[in-house]
Formats: C-alpha cells, sequence, structure tokens
C-alpha cells in the first residue's frame, strides 16, 4: 500500500513541468549526485574512467526527455555529437543512450528522424553505438517504427523493451537480431496495456530475455534484481549461451557490490551513467521505483 502511494507520489512528480524547468538551474540536488554523474560530459568523464578501470562498459545519458520546442530539440542533437566526440577523444568505452522526446519527437517527427540518424552516423564513424531507450507508452509506436528504419540503414543503433507491456514478448521475437535492452519499465502505465505484478513482469522479463538469446540476438539485461540475475545465469550456462551475445547492466549509484561481482565472475557488465542538469524526471523515477531511495535523497539533502 505504502509502496503504490509513493510510487504514484514520485511519478506524479517526475511529469511535473515547473519543477522540471526549476530544476535545471538548482544544480544537482536533493542526493541526485549519488546517481547522477554530473552536469557536464567533461564532469562525467573520469567516472566513466573509473568504471571502465573496474572492469564495466558504460552507456552514457545526457538527461533529458519531453522536449516541446524545435530549437531546443537542435541543441539536444548539438550536445548529442559533442558527447560521442568526448567519449572518442579520451578513447573509453562507452555507448550512447537517447531519448527520441528530448531529438524532437513530440515537436516534428521528421526532425527527429534527421537527428537521431544524425547521432547513428557520428557514432558509426567512431565504431560506437547508439541505444534508444524506451518512454512511456505514447511514443512506443514510433520510436520502434524510426528504430526499423534506422536499422535498414545502420546496424549500430539498438533499442529497450519493458517487460510490463503486454505486447512486448510479441516485439521482442519481431526484433530478433536487434540489440535490445531488456527493462522491467519505469513509467506509470494502465493495466489495459501493462501488467501490473510484479510476478507477471519479471515473468514476461525472463521470457524476452530467453526468447531474444535463443533467436541468437545480443540481449542487454538491465536489471537491479538479483533473482532475475540468478535465473538468467543458470539459463544461460544450461543453453552453452556464449557470454559475449549478452551484458548485464545496471545504474549508475546502484549494487555497486553486485556490480563488481558480476564483472569478476567474467561477465560482461555495463553501467548506465546519466549526466546532464535535466535530472529531475530520472531522479523522481527512481524515487517511484523503491522506496528505500527516498531515504537516499534524504541523506542526500543534508550532506550537500
Ligand atoms: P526492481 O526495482 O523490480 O527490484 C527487484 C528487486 O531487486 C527488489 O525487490 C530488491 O530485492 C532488489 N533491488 C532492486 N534495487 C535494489 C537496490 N538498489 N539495492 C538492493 N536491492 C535492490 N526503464 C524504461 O522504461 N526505459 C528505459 O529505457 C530504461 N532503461 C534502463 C536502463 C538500465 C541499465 C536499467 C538498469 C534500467 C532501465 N530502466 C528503463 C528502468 C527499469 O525499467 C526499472 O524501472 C528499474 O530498473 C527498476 O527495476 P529493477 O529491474 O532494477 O528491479
Amino acid at each position: 500500500m505504502i509502496q503504490k502511494l509513493s510510487r504514484n507520489f514520485f511519478s506524479s512528480l517526475s511529469n511535473n513541468k515547473v519543477l522540471n524547468r526549476g530544476a535545471k538551474r538548482w544544480g544537482l540536488k536533493l542526493g541526485a549526485s549519488k546517481v547522477v554523474a554530473g552536469l557536464t560530459v567533461e564532469s562525467a568523464i573520469e567516472k566513466i574512467k573509473d568504471l571502465n578501470d573496474s572492469g564495466r562498459m558504460v552507456t552514457l545519458d545526457h538527461l533529458g526527455e519531453f522536449v516541446n520546442d524545435a530549437q531546443e530539440a537542435r541543441e539536444s542533437l548539438r550536445e548529442g555529437l559533442h558527447t560521442l566526440d568526448v567519449l572518442h577523444e579520451h578513447g573509453v568505452h562507452c555507448t550512447l543512450s537517447v531519448k527520441l522526446t528530448k531529438l524532437g519527437l513530440d515537436v516534428d517527427e521528421a526532425l527527429c528522424w534527421q537527428q537521431i540518424s544524425a547521432l547513428c552516423e557520428r557514432a558509426a564513424i567512431y565504431d560506437n553505438t547508439i541505444n534508444i531507450d524506451m518512454e512511456d507508452y505514447n511514443h512506443y509506436g514510433q520510436t520502434l517504427d524510426i528504430l526499423r528504419a534506422l536499422r535498414k540503414k545502420y546496424d549500430n543503433v539498438g533499442t529497450v523493451l519493458q517487460s510490463y507491456l503486454h505486447r512486448s514478448i510479441e516485439d521482442t521475437e519481431q526484433l530478433a537480431g536487434v540489440p535490445l535492452r531488456i527493462v522491467k519499465g519505469a513509467y506509470k502505465e494502465s493495466s489495459t496495456i501493462a501488467y501490473q505484478d510484479k510476478k507477471d513482469i519479471d515473468k514476461n522479463f525472463v521470457n524476452m530475455v530467453q526468447t531474444h538469446l535463443l533467436n541468437e540476438s545480443y540481449a542487454a539485461i538491465g536489471t537491479h534484481d538479483h533473482e532475475i540475475i540468478a535465473e538468467i545465469k543458470a539459463f544461460t550456462e544450461k543453453n552453452h549461451i556464449p557470454r559475449d551475445m549478452f551484458e548485464f547492466q545496471m545504474l549508475y549509484g546502484f549494487r555497486n557490490d553486485l556490480q563488481q561481482t558480476l564483472v569478476d565472475e567474467g561477465y560482461r557488465f555495463r553501467t548506465y551513467v546519466p549526466f546532464g542538469r535535466d535530472w529531475y524526471g530520472y531522479f523522481m523515477r527512481r524515487l517511484a521505483e523503491r522506496p528505500q531511495n527516498v531515504t537516499f535523497a534524504l541523506r542526500g539533502m543534508f550532506s550537500k
């Protein structure tokens, strides 16, 4: 009950446009610096190097979403290209994760298409990869359409599927061959389209990962859930799935010990590192997911 109230409360805060805008001026507050690597790519780069030194690959997310102005969307592209340049200059093992609404999906789909194509193009020059994060269900169909169109031209792009959606298992089958990150899903979606019960979401998660791997397709397993991780490990051992066909992923600042254990056990591992001024919505979604993170934020409020 408390968990549900907390989830609803922080989910609605994450969508609050006034607070989202205000937070861009505050700098990293409320303990967000524990889970957001900095305000600029330059300030995140040392953390990326440290993660690489510990055996972890990284995917970097320049925070921001729900942009509704063409100029801001164009600025997002400039920042994305700059980020790819900086990653290349520093020679780090780090891909780029992007949200299509940051690149203007809500402004003009054609503009968004041009911009995501430009990012794929630049990433290809550097032999790097772009991963398109999955947002709320309102953007789901458009995101998959753009992904499919991109894949006709670029093989260095993949996306995310969310196991809380009823339709995701079919989409997993249809996206055989495309690198996919499987996650549970971070947005509040209705029961007409999404499972609400953790047991169903978890069961679908494991099913999606197994399906993708059995289709000989690369899977990133994006979860902090040790039970799911144990199940996937047992499945890959039993089915002789080569370790270079999958990787585990977790968010920066969460379960650091478990991240390192997986690396030490010889699994491919990638930390998802967010940075940027637009930290507020991301941070509120992390609070919505796990009431324990609220204590973490409160501690941060007093220590910063
Ligand atoms: P969940 O929160 O369900 O926890 C399951 C269990 O794991 C808990 O009961 C507890 O036992 C344990 N656990 C979890 N967190 C813990 C912690 N911090 N410390 C100790 N134990 C803990 N979502 C989305 O909609 N679109 C996207 O593109 C992405 N991208 C993405 C990338 C990556 C790399 C990750 C890890 C996640 C995402 N997500 C996402 C978010 C995802 O959908 C989901 O909301 C969160 O990962 C939370 O779900 P979990 O699977 O981690 O476990």
